[in-house]
């Protein structure tokens, strides 16, 4: 290594140890599945980037990863790599749009599906040794209820539920916020309208929702807000691109924007709850509920 780029890890490092720098760790999960939550995962995170955030995407939909396909990259490493020990983390990150930090997953290993605790502990440990300096984490879950969505899920500090005007998303949501609420100890959740035809769709999808919540489970669900359908972003995901980039004053590229400040007014994490050791820590159950990883 170049002495002056042994300089510059020596200072960043120093200067994480001594100011160690909050970072809000993002889910984003839904139950059923495409009901957008890769596209919303995305198109937040690249908003957040413009915003001047720095942003890390980290596609943890392990068997079926899109996020690179989506954003028209095509990365020579991802996580299976990471997970086979012959790159690191570093090695995998690719750029993206505004400067967003991409951590590709890998698609059409039906391994990466069923990972066992081992190689779980892998992508911790890739984590903890992290060499960047970030505002916020996002992590794009898989559909469903998989071990590695609570797994990801439990271990943020955000999560956001996407939903859409299907009964079985709201059905779907329902199964993932009592999974996670009674099982995980999640105790707020914020909720996404996605393709919804007006403002006033997106509010009841969410009072349906919360209105179930509140009678049989011990959680705060927040409305965060809802994103249109919108045409622009069908022909964006043609483009590989996302649309806040491609249509940046299209409806659902506003909405985009306006939901990265409502996430910017999060209560900042403070002490571990602020670093990357906190969602290692979660990951790994460290003395919280069950804890499936020993590393
Ligand atoms: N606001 C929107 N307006 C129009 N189309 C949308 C919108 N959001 C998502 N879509 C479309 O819905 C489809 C699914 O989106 P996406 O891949 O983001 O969902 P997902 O929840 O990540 O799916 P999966 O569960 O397979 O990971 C895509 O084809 C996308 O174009
Ligand atoms: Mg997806």
């Amino acid at each position: 290594m170049p002495m002056s780029n042994t300089h510059t890890d020596q200072a960043s490092g120093l200067r994480r140890l001594l100011q160690p720098r909050p970072v809000q760790v993002v889910a984003v999960a839904s139950g059923k599945g495409g009901v957008g939550k890769t596209n919303v995962s995305v198109n937040l995170s690249v908003a957040l980037s413009a915003a001047a955030r720095d942003v890390m995407l980290l596609d943890a939909d392990l068997g079926l990863a899109n996020v690179d396909v989506l954003l028209g990259l095509q990365p020579r490493f991802n996580l299976s790599h990471l997970i086979d020990g012959s790159r690191s983390l570093d090695d995998i990150v690719l750029s993206g749009p505004a400067g967003l930090n991409i951590v590709p997953g890998s698609s059409g290993i039906a391994r990466m599906a069923n990972l066992n605790s081992m190689e779980h502990a892998g992508v911790i440990r890739a984590f903890s040794e992290l060499s960047y300096d970030l505002d916020v984490l996002v992590v794009d879950v898989a559909a469903g209820l998989a071990e590695s969505v609570t797994s990801f899920a439990r271990a943020c500090q955000e999560v956001i539920v996407v939903v859409c005007d299907e009964p079985a998303s709201i059905t779907d949501a329902y199964a993932l916020i009592k999974v996670l609420s009674r099982d995980f100890g999640v105790s707020r959740l914020h909720v996404l309208s996605n393709m919804v035809q007006n403002p006033q769709e997106g509010r009841i999808l969410y009072h349906k929702l919360a209105k179930v919540c509140e009678r049989f489970l011990d959680v705060a669900l927040l409305f965060m807000g809802s994103v249109p359908f919108d045409i622009h972003l069908r022909k964006a995901v043609q483009h590989q691109s996302a649309v806040v980039e491609a249509f940046p004053s299209s409806p659902s590229a506003q909405a985009f924007k306006k939901l990265a400040i409502a996430a910017q007014k999060w209560p900042v994490p403070k002490g571990t709850r602020g670093n990357l050791e906190f969602f290692v820590e979660r990951l790994i159950g460290n003395g919280n509920g069950p804890g499936e990883y020993l590393i």
